[in-house]
């Protein structure tokens, strides 16, 4: 056994506490006195404690302490002095015209990081963190030039700021396409051909006599819209289909579905939630991310 063992020094006298088991009994040997002042200055130290700082719980709040020390209200300050900091360039980029903001680097310098942090924040849910969209969801790209309402910087800000088919803003940018299948507009025989000729002009394995037929029906159901060649258009948000860019997805079921049920995809307008400095921040940074017309 090495343990070193202490119980009492060699010959002085301990009390004990007068429990006794067994025959073995309790020493009352007094705390060591470092121990005993540590735990006095704990003591003062938290009675000082209380008194300057907030520490007892109240129905609204706590005590504020003598010293009013606040980390919120430091961080609201924090916000304020940003905020105070950042006014000029946020008014500067309210009053500029929206073609000339692209081009203006002081601007630009601003509203990319400024538009990146409200994209993560308020878009990436939908569009996804790098703006890539959500292929087969309906939630398109960002990042290429294939648009559907447009992808001048004045289309974005415009697509941004009212939304799409929702139900809150009036000035939102709405089209409906027709339910052909559920709705009875076509027979089922010339879904499948038109579905066969939306194959073809998208460069995909077709059934080549369907595809055939299939063009009448699309010249006589789906041009109105989607253009005579396929190529969409933006004034309706009709996307185009002879390319092999999908917002639902261009597998022959995929594109059956769409033509039985239709689609609606909606997007909120933000007009009202962000602020117009916000929504051209991220007008902005979508315009910078490689398709801006
Ligand atoms: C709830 C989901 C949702 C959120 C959040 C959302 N979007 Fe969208 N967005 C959509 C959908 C769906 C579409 C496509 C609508 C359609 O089919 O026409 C769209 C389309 C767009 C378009 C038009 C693309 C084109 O090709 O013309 C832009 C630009 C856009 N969104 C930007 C944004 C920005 C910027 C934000 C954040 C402030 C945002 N969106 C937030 C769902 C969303
Ligand atoms: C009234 C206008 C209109 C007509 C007519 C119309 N469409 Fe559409 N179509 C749209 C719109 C708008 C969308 C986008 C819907 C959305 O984003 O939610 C769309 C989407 C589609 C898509 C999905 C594309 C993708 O990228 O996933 C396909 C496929 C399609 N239409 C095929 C057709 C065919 C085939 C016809 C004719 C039988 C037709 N459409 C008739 C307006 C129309």
């Amino acid at each position: 056994m090495c343990a070193k063992q202490v119980t009492k020094k060699p010959g002085a006298q301990v009390e004990t506490t007068g429990h006794s088991w067994d025959g073995i009994e309790e020493y009352n040997n007094p705390m060591p006195r470092w121990w005993v002042w540590t735990f006095y200055a704990c003591i003062v130290w938290a009675v000082g404690y209380m008194i300057a700082y907030p520490a007892w719980p109240l129905i609204n709040g706590a005590t504020p302490g003598v010293l009013g020390a606040s980390t919120r209200a430091d961080v609201a300050a924090e916000i304020e002095r940003f905020d105070a900091a950042n006014a000029e360039i946020k008014a500067q980029l309210i009053a500029a015209p929206l073609t000339s903001i692209p081009t203006d680097q002081t601007l630009m310098a601003y509203a990319e990081p400024a538009g990146g942090a409200v994209f993560r924040t308020y878009c990436a849910q939908c569009h996804g963190s790098g703006a890539a969209g959500v292929e087969g969801k309906g939630y398109p790209s960002l990042l290429d030039d294939d648009w559907l309402w447009g992808g001048t910087i004045e289309d974005i800000h415009l697509t941004i700021t009212h939304g799409i088919r929702n139900t809150t803003d009036p000035d939102a940018r709405y089209s409906e396409m027709p339910k052909f299948g559920v709705d009875g507009l076509l027979e089922p025989a010339q879904i499948d051909a038109v579905v066969e000729h939306v194959l073809a002009i998208s460069g995909q394995e077709h059934d080549a006599t369907l595809a055939v037929e299939g063009a009448t029906v699309f010249a006589d159901n789906c041009a109105a819209c989607h253009m005579e060649a396929g190529e969409g258009d933006r004034t309706q948000g009709a996307p185009a289909l002879n390319d092999a860019i999908w917002l639902y997805g261009g597998s022959r079921e995929k594109i059956k579905e769409t033509v039985t049920y239709a689609r609606f995809g909606v997007m909120p307008a933000w007009a009202g939630r962000l602020t117009e400095d916000e929504i051209r921040a991220v007008a902005a940074y979508v315009h910078s991310r490689g398709g801006g017309e």
